[in-house]
């Protein structure tokens, strides 16, 4: 008899870091320069090209401390409101605690899971500081009619883009967009990975300015500047009680070799999502909702949602998955379900029709750059098994379905 053969955990994500990456690190290691200096710089003007405007980008060490200083330098304060969806990571909405603001949760569209813009709309009071739209797995808000709306009702638009890179809207790439600014994510996860990471990307050089003053302690000299500049780099003025949220050039060096790769990474994710949409399409579950003709996902996250006649639940999908030696995960737990922003906002599940709903359903399968097409016909395989009516016998009995 052959040896059984057991399949090594497929975890539900990896980053894909190369030679290329490590020697970057390496060299940054030699160089006798750790933080921030000219390695950031070098990332910072590289992300500037690539969004190929006229765009400024400042790195930051995580998407939230982006958010966080977007929103300060947009000019969010105590009492204000901003209008964001509970179908999103607590980081979104925890940069608006952390100004003293307070979050105004609407609901999400039921097709895209992103927010609902005449929902935004209809939530703005006299109060409304900000729209904070997320761009849920990696697929576009609908941007114009927000925009318009800011515009018309003097509002900043901080766009949550931790999962859009690259994704694009009207044909332009987010980042490039007429909001006030927009933050990546470079958290291990996400479609460039720096370990930790983020980049702020914005047209307005007040907005940036204040940025980059504030994401080192608010002074008025970065690190590098200090060091290599005429004036003693002893002397500084701190000009405003700043934050300590600058990239390290350790991480920019990942960064830098990563973003070169990005469009082979984007290719490789699409491919990955389009045979997932072949090979699942006649199961009882609903597929990732796609973009309009010629626009770009970034495909940070492959979600399908069961149907309510599903031969498994939810849960019980991903511990079957789990007893095949699969990673998935859920995407989101949204907000109102969690203690404090439930509790703290008085939020319930009938609030959130659509955010609510999805939350049961939602599985979001492994996608990375990292699988191989073996790897993503396991995950096909286990996927079927679990959701594949049972097969009936000539007397009409369910055949036995092996376990995935
Ligand atoms: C939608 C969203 N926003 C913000 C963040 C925060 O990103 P970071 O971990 O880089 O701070 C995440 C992280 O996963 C996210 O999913």
């Amino acid at each position: 008899m052959a040896p059984a053969v057991h399949n090594p955990f497929l975890p539900f994500c990896a980053p894909d870091v190369g030679e290329e990456e490590i020697a970057e690190v390496v060299d940054a290691l030699r160089s006798g320069w750790l933080t921030t200096g000219l390695r950031t710089k070098r990332f910072e003007e590289d992300f500037a090209r690539y969004m190929g405007s006229e765009v400024e980008a400042l790195a930051v060490n995580s998407a939230t401390a982006g958010l966080h200083l977007a929103l300060e330098a947009a000019g969010v304060g105590p009492a204000d409101e901003v209008i964001t969806t509970p179908y999103t990571f607590t980081a979104t909405a925890e940069v608006i605690r952390y100004l003293g603001a307070h979050p105004v949760f609407v609901d999400v569209r039921e097709d895209t899971l992103n927010i609902d813009s005449d929902f935004t709309e209809a939530a703005i009071t006299a109060r409304t500081k900000a729209i904070m739209p997320v761009h849920f797995a990696g697929l576009a808000c609908e941007m114009a009619p927000i925009i318009r709306t800011a515009k018309r009702r003097c509002l900043k638009v901080i766009e949550d883009a931790a999962h859009a890179l690259p994704t694009t809207s009207g044909g332009r790439l987010i980042g490039t967009l007429d909001s006030d600014a927009t933050v990546f994510s470079f958290y291990a996860t996400k479609t460039l990975a720096t370990g930790e990471g983020g980049m702020i990307v914005t047209r307005d050089p007040a907005l940036a300015r204040r940025c980059r003053v504030m994401r080192l302690h608010g002074i008025d000299r970065d690190a590098f500047d200090r060091y290599m500049s005429e004036t003693p780099a002893w002397f500084y003025s701190v000009v405003a009680p700043g934050f300590k949220y600058n990239m390290t050039d350790v991480a920019a060096a990942i960064g830098i070799q990563q973003l070169r790769k990005l469009n082979r990474f984007h290719h490789r994710r699409e491919e990955l999502a389009r045979r997932y949409d072949e090979a699942l399409a006649d199961l009882c579950l609903r597929l990732p909702a796609h973009p309009p003709q010629g626009e770009v996902h970034a495909w940070h996250l492959y979600v399908v949602r069961l149907n309510d006649d599903s031969p498994a639940s939810r849960d019980d999908f991903i511990a079957r998955m789990t007893r095949a030696g699969i990673g998935t995960s859920v995407h989101f737990i949204p907000l109102h379900l969690h203690p404090y922003w439930r509790d703290t906002y008085r939020l319930s599940p009938s609030d959130f029709p659509n955010a609510s709903r999805a939350y049961e359903r939602v599985v979001s399968l492994p996608l990375y750059t990292r699988m191989t097409d073996a790897d993503q016909e396991r995950v096909i395989r286990a996927t079927r098994a679990i959701l594949s009516p049972p097969r009936r016998n000539a007397i009409g009995a369910p055949a036995s379905l092996a376990e995935a």
